[in-house]
């Protein structure tokens, strides 16, 4: 059987970092249908378009999507991508792995999932200015919009989620002293989707200041996360710190009708056509996307290879210290799958 991707390179690195990636999967012996489709500055520079109809179609048709980074035009008006394919396929949970890697980042203990609501929050977008006098930009004001819908299917999501993979524990992080409303209905739906897993999945709450602080002291403590956009958008890039950056950080956007991998990083064009990127994260995400396909296995030998690389090979991206190129990484990779 062989599995259907829409494959969009994207921009900078993207294209040599999806290569690298496409060659690891494969590696696995799994057959794929790649449906090449552009979007970003490719496709701005190709169609006039930042999200062409055909990708979307695409996307309707696979479901599901391996993406590199997307640079954003700043200073036009083209839409975000990343926004517009959340927002059309409905992704409302954004899935974060951390996991260490022996050699980079501070912690060696760290194996925690962000799972982040993606569409909801702060983030909706809701904000105007109010004229006080003759300033008309005296009091900037922005609507933090959640509705119990999207709180229980995010929650439920991080339980089932945990469930699946075996984890034991769910945090959901929160600010309900101070919001005691909008952060309040995502704690009391959290304990109301936590008493249907009790027996099952352990259920804590922590405040997210106090969260910061702690994952910072003791990361080893947490499981599986969840929580509202910007306190998860935020959380989610500390996490990345903790495991040694970006060239690790690997993401989900999953929703009902869709699933889009990618990398946390961006486009990098300081480094883009130097064949000099760390593809791992895109890997990992590829890796997530296997998992999806229930293909655990593969998605573990995946994992597995990159670790394996990174540690015991010893072969590094400069951004890890080392001195491999992209391409070098990948071979080294796809041979410890083969
Ligand atoms: P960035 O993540 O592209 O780069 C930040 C720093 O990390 C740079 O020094 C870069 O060289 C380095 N870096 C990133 N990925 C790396 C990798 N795989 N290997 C080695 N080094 C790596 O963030 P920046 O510069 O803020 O954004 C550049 C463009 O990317 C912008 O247009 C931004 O809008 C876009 N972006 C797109 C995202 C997406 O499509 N999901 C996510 C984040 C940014
Ligand atoms: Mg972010």
């Amino acid at each position: 059987m062989s599995h259907a991707v829409t494959l969009i390179p994207g921009d900078g690195i993207g294209p040599e970092i999806t290569a690298a990636t496409r060659k690891v999967l494969e590696a696995t012996g799994l057959q794929f249908d790649w449906d090449e489709q552009v979007a970003g500055m490719a496709a701005v520079d190709r169609t006039g378009d930042p999200l062409p109809d055909a990708t979307v179609d695409s996307l309707r048709r696979t479901r599901l999507a391996l993406k590199g980074p997307l640079t954003t035009p700043v200073g036009t008006g083209f839409r975000s991508v990343n926004v517009a394919l959340r927002k059309e396929f409905q992704l409302y949970a954004n899935v974060r792995p951390t996991r260490s890697i022996q050699g980079a980042g501070r912690f060696s203990d760290v194996d925690l999932v962000l799972v982040r609501e993606n569409i909801e929050g702060l983030y909706v977008g809701v904000e105007h200015f109010v004229q006080v006098g003759d300033d008309p930009r005296a009091v900037a004001e922005s609507m933090a919009i959640v509705t119990r819908q999207g709180c229980e299917r995010i929650i439920r999501y991080a339980f089932e989620y945990a469930e699946r993979n075996r984890r034991k524990k769910v945090t959901v992080i929160h600010k309900a002293n101070i919001l005691k409303m909008v952060s309040g209905l995502f704690l009391e739906t959290g304990r109301k989707v936590a008493a249907e897993f009790e027996g099952r999945i352990a259920f804590n709450d922590l405040i997210i200041d106090n969260a910061a602080m702690q994952m910072v002291l003791r990361p080893e403590q947490f499981d599986v996360m969840v929580t509202t956009n910007m306190f998860g958008d935020i959380l989610s890039d500390l996490a990345a710190g903790l495991i040694g950056g970006l060239g690790l950080a690997p993401g989900g956007n999953i929703g009902a009708g869709a699933a889009v991998f990618e990398a946390v990083h961006g486009s990098a064009p300081d480094i883009a056509g130097k064949g000099v990127a760390n593809p791992a994260a895109l890997m990992l995400a590829g890796a997530m996307m296997l998992d999806h396909l229930d293909e655990v296995a593969a998605g573990d030998r995946v994992r597995g290879a990159i670790a394996g690389t990174i540690e015991q090979d010893r072969v590094r991206t400069r951004d890890l210290g080392g001195t491999a190129t992209t391409k070098e990484f990948a071979d080294a990779v796809v041979r410890r799958i083969a």
